[in-house]
């Protein structure tokens, strides 16, 4: 149910579904970064969105610092991103009570303007790092930005441009990681990506310590449509395509093309980020990001206009119909039929999930020794 009269703001930000689903179990990951927004989105107007089912509101300070909060009003529950930002705080739309940056009260104009002991909000930690702003849905004082996985290539704007962008998917995340994980659907699912004939001579699956590399080469081959940009059509060569996944959902993809026989490293090579929040458990916020030279702006036109148009027009609904087709209980069931490609996602997977386990082992064995029951 969508709140009515919501003046200028888009009523589907504010759908009630998460209000409902935030105290039930779920099966994330909460003690690790995860991507919050490109930093250009977020700015003095509060940006409502949905993280591992909490709503959480993002804005910036007089100092251009980024500040996460519960979007839940401690009085009577309004969204604070209904509201206003004044300085540093941000104003309750409802009855104006103002909340800072550590989600205290600051200011409450009724009455003698005391501020109720119990008026404060959730806030979350928040990096900017490689070009995006994270923020970390656990303990705070677990907030390590060393944690962050490396995406060097990303965070040096005086070399290069990001062409970057976000696509809401109606699934749950480790769906759309087998996806990312698993780029054997690309001859299948992609008419204008697909080789054009040559098979994959070498797949190799490698794991190390909670990073998961999912490889693969083509050798002698022709490029695709994509690689064409920067590969004359009708020139075989070497193409390779390497996705490197850290829990809980944080992939750096890697595809290039180079003279054959010569290296990985000697070769042409285009990076991209793929990094994945959970809305909800069936729905997924997809943060990409392509890496262009500095002031190269056809590269960058070229990288936003195309770049991620092959997902969301043929992976996403492929998607959404996998999610619409299956029971939250039945995510682990797809480890039936595996085909050889699968091994990378079976790998991620199993380090997710032990994660998952370690972080609900350490909470109960926490909340035992506080002698809750
Ligand atoms: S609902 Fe926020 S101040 Fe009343
Ligand atoms: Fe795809």
């Amino acid at each position: 149910m969508a709140l009515g009269n919501l003046k200028n703001r888009d009523s589907t930000l504010y759908n009630c579904r998460e209000v409902t689903l935030e105290n039930r179990p779920d099966n994330f990951l909460r003690d690790s970064w995860y991507a919050a927004a490109w930093p250009g989105e977020v700015g003095q107007a509060p940006l409502r969105r949905i993280f591992l089912n909490r709503p959480i509101t993002l804005f910036r300070d007089r100092a251009g610092q980024a500040i996460a909060l519960s979007d839940r009003c401690p009085h009577r529950l309004l969204p604070l991103s209904y509201g206003t930002v004044k300085g540093d705080a941000i104003q309750c739309g409802y009855h104006g009570l103002q909340f800072g940056r550590d989600g205290l009260c600051t200011h409450n104009p009724q009455g003698d303007g005391m501020i109720p002991h119990n008026a404060r909000v959730q806030s979350f930690p928040l990096a900017e790092k490689y070009g995006a702003l994270w923020i970390w849905m656990g303990a705070p004082d677990r907030a390590d930005t060393e944690l962050i996985p490396e995406f060097q290539a990303f965070g040096d704007p005086s070399r290069y441009a990001l062409a970057t962008g976000r696509i809401v998917v109606g699934a749950n995340y480790q769906l759309v990681t087998d996806n990312l994980l698993d780029l054997s659907h690309v001859d299948y699912l992609h008419p204008g990506l697909k080789s054009r004939g040559d098979p994959i001579n070498r797949r190799e699956v490698r794991q190390d310590g909670n990073t998961v590399w999912s490889m693969s080469w083509r050798y002698g081959a022709l490029p695709n449509t994509s690689m064409q940009r920067f590969w004359p059509a009708d020139k075989a060569g070497d193409m390779h395509a390497h996705m490197r996944w850290d829990p809980p959902a944080l992939m750096l993809l890697d595809v290039g093309m180079g003279e054959p026989g010569c290296a990985d490293s000697a070769a042409f090579s285009r990076l991209s980020a793929h990094l994945l929040t959970p809305e909800t458990e069936t729905s997924t916020h997809y943060f990409w990001a392509f890496r262009c030279a500095a002031g190269a702006s056809e590269e960058l036109k070229t990288a936003n206009g195309i770049g991620i148009q092959a997902f969301a027009n043929e992976d996403r609904p492929v998607l959404e119909l996998q999610q619409a087709n299956l029971g939250l209980a039945e995510l682990r069931l797809l480890d039936r039929g595996l085909l050889a490609s699968d091994a990378a996602t079976i790998r991620a997977r199993r380090v997710l999930q032990q994660r998952i386990s370690h972080e609900a082992l350490a909470a109960w064995q926490h909340a035992t020794s506080l002698g809750v029951k």
